[in-house]
This record gives structure tokens, C-alpha cells and sequence, in this order.
């Protein structure tokens, strides 16, 4: 089974072929994020203006990629929920035309769901990607770390899940992206962040762990905590704005409070799976969603934990195509009936 995915759920216009749920065929992106950096987040308006200019042209290259004509695919995969309402239209709409002029099933698909699925690929000829061979097992675990959601989720069939836990108000990536913008790092936050806590001293200062029930997270106190670090590194009080710091803060002082940061955000992830691996006791633990792509995070839970860890290619952690496809495919394989491409609709606030 051949599936064309397609994801639009926020500044990513994506479109990806993915055959039997394991194969990657294609993975085309096209990112508006270098106009929403001046901004510091994504302006939504802009966002969707841009899905439409791209889908066409990016759903194409896809194809192309692949070697397949329409006649190769057997369905088509788009992502529903959570996003952006502008975003998610322009890929729903586009989705359910193809769909219904090509007459080829719909099914519809949860974008957080979609970043856990990026683990079932097992091949690819494409370059340049690194793909794991290790099999994904149940029961398994999904910690899922992305700019809208923190999450862990104990699956115990491919597509039966309970969750564990959940951030109780900002998600990780949010966290990282808004420490970014303080220090006056360019978005996304964590990239940037994580290059910069490179050169700094992750022991100079000591930021709060938030302490809330056993698997729920809270990124917002350590977020007003670097605020209050670097209002007080350069002697000002609690009102200085923050848009006015990075002017003021040096070099070191940026870095060294970017991996006292990271290093906090990232313990207080590995500490959580850990205890969530010592409960439940999965037999591999599935990383996902933008922040999997922490090569800190991926380092210490590659030395902790005592079952396999299964990470995406950096390159599939952020939103992508190939994520969508697969789990598409695999939810046509396993279970649902298809979506009815003339009722469709999207759900912006969709969660797991
Ligand atoms: O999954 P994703 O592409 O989009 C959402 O569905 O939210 O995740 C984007 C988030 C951003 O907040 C970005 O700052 C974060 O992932 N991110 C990282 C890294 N790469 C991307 N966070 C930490 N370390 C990274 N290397
Ligand atoms: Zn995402």
C-alpha cells in the first residue's frame, strides 16, 4: 500500500510518499519559518498564506520524488488536528478534492499521533536520511516533545493508548522558544539554544524543577525563572522589559544561563521516563515531536534507560510529510475505515 501524507498544521507544508507504513519513497518540505523569524513565533496569517502558495507544488514534488504517478498511490493521509485553523484547511481541502476527483480513500489523521509514527519507518533510499532498523515493539512508550505538546503515552496496541501524563501548561518546545527570545536567539528556540548552551556552564545557575503529579510537566515557572535570572544578572528589577535584555546580558552570560536551561528542561524529561519505563515497564521507548531532536535529551536517555530507545532521524522529529503517511497507512491497514472525504473537517484543538 502506497500512501501520499500530507501536513500543513502550522509553518511546514509537507507531503511525503510512504509505502506498506515502513517505507519512506519521498519527504518534501516547504518552510515558512524564515518569515515568522523577525517575529519571533509564527504569524498565523502568514502561515496559511504560504500553505496555499506551496501545497500544489510541494504535493508534486513529492510525487516525483517517489517515482509514482496518481495511479501508484493507493490513499491519501492528511493531518486534522491540532494546529492552526488556517493551516490545517489548506491541507484538509486539498486532501478531500484529490480524494474525491481521483477517487482514492481519506483518512484522517492526529499530528501528534503522526510525530510517534515517525519511528515505524525501518527504510529509505532517500539521502542524507538515517533510519533505524530497530523494531518497534509493544507495549511501548511515546514520550512526545513538540512546540504545542509534552506528553507521555503508554501504548499498548499500535493504535490503543492511555495517557500518562502531560504538561500542565506550556509545552517544552514553547519553553525552549521563549527562553530563546529572551536571550535574543532566533526562532525556533531550539536549535538555537542548544548551540549556544554549547560554549556555556550548565552548573553557573540553578533553575527550579517544577514539582507537579508524577508524570505531568510544567515548563512555565522555569520560564519566569530565566526571566528573573537575566533581569537580576544585569542588576535590574522585576519591570525591566524583556525584549530589552539580550542587549544587556554578555556573551557568557547568554550562554551560561542557555545551558543551566537546557540542562534543567532535559533532566526533568529524562527523570519522568525514567520513572514512567521503571512503572510500566514497556519494552522500547518511542522519542517524538520537534524537541526529540535534543541531542542532549538523546545522549542522556541513550546512557539511562534499560530497554531500547528508538529516536527519528533529526530531520523527522520536526513536522514533515512522512510521519502523516505512515500512520496513515497504518491506520487503513489496522483498523479505521476510511474518512468521508465530503464531511471531513478540521480540529484545531484535536489532542491525544
Ligand atoms: O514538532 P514540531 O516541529 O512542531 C510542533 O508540532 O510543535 O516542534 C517544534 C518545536 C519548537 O518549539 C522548536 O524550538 C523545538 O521543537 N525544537 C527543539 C530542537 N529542534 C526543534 N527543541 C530543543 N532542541 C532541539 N534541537
Ligand atoms: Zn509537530
Amino acid at each position: 500500500m502506497r500512501v501520499l501524507g500530507i501536513e500543513t498544521s502550522c509553518d511546514e507544508t509537507a507531503a511525503a510518499v510512504v509505502e506498506n507504513g515502513t517505507v519512506m519513497l519521498s519527504n518534501c518540505i516547504a518552510s515558512s519559518m524564515d518569515l515568522h523569524a523577525k517575529y519571533g513565533g509564527v504569524v498565523p496569517e502568514i502561515a496559511a498564506r504560504m500553505q496555499l502558495e506551496t501545497i500544489i507544488p510541494v504535493t508534486d514534488r513529492a510525487l516525483r520524488q517517489a517515482k509514482c504517478s496518481w495511479k501508484d498511490i493507493d490513499a491519501i493521509a492528511v493531518t486534522y488536528g491540532a494546529g492552526l485553523g488556517g493551516s490545517l484547511l489548506i491541507g484538509v481541502m486539498t486532501a478531500k478534492t484529490l480524494s474525491i476527483a481521483l477517487q482514492k480513500p481519506l483518512t484522517a489523521v492526529n499530528h501528534v499521533m503522526g510525530h510517534v509514527y515517525a519511528n515505524f519507518l525501518r527504510s529509505t533510499h532517500l539521502p542524507g536520511y538515517k533510519v533505524s532498523e530497530e523494531k518497534v515493539t509493544l507495549p511501548f512508550l511515546a514520550v512526545i516533545l513538540s512546540g504545542g505538546h509534552t506528553q507521555l503515552v503508554l501504548f499498548d496496541d499500535y493504535l490503543q493508548y492511555r495517557l500518562l501524563g502531560r504538561t500542565q501548561d506550556d509545552a517544552v518546545g514553547e519553553a525552549f522558544d521563549k527562553v530563546a527570545k529572551i536571550l535574543g536567539l532566533p526562532y525556533p528556540g531550539g536549535p538555537s539554544i542548544s548551540a549556544l548552551a554549547k560554549s556555556g556552564n550548565p552548573e553557573r545557575f540553578k533553575l527550579p524543577k517544577a514539582s507537579v503529579s508524577k508524570y505531568d510537566f510544567s515548563f512555565s515557572g522555569l520560564k519566569t525563572a530565566v526571566l528573573r535570572l537575566a533581569q537580576e544578572q544585569i542588576g535590574e528589577t522585576y519591570d525591566f522589559p524583556s525584549f530589552k535584555l539580550s542587549d544587556r546580558l554578555s556573551e557568557a552570560q547568554k550562554a551560561d544561563i542557555a545551558a543551566s536551561f537546557e540542562s534543567v528542561a532535559i533532566e526533568t524529561i529524562v527523570e519522568k521516563v525514567k520513572s514512567a519505563v521503571f512503572e510500566y515497564k514497556p519494552s522500547c521507548v518511542l522519542l517524538a515531536g520537534g524537541v526529540a531532536a535534543n541531542a542532549l535529551l538523546r545522549r542522556s536517555l541513550t546512557d539511562s534507560l534499560p530497554c531500547p530507545l528508538l529516536m527519528p532521524d533529526p530531520k523527522l522529529c520536526t513536522d514533515n510529510g512522512a510521519m502523516i503517511a505512515t500512520l496513515g497507512c497504518w491506520q487503513l491497514m489496522l483498523e479505521s475505515l476510511p474518512s468521508d472525504p465530503y464531511s471531513l473537517t478540521i480540529a484545531p484543538n484535536l489532542s491525544m
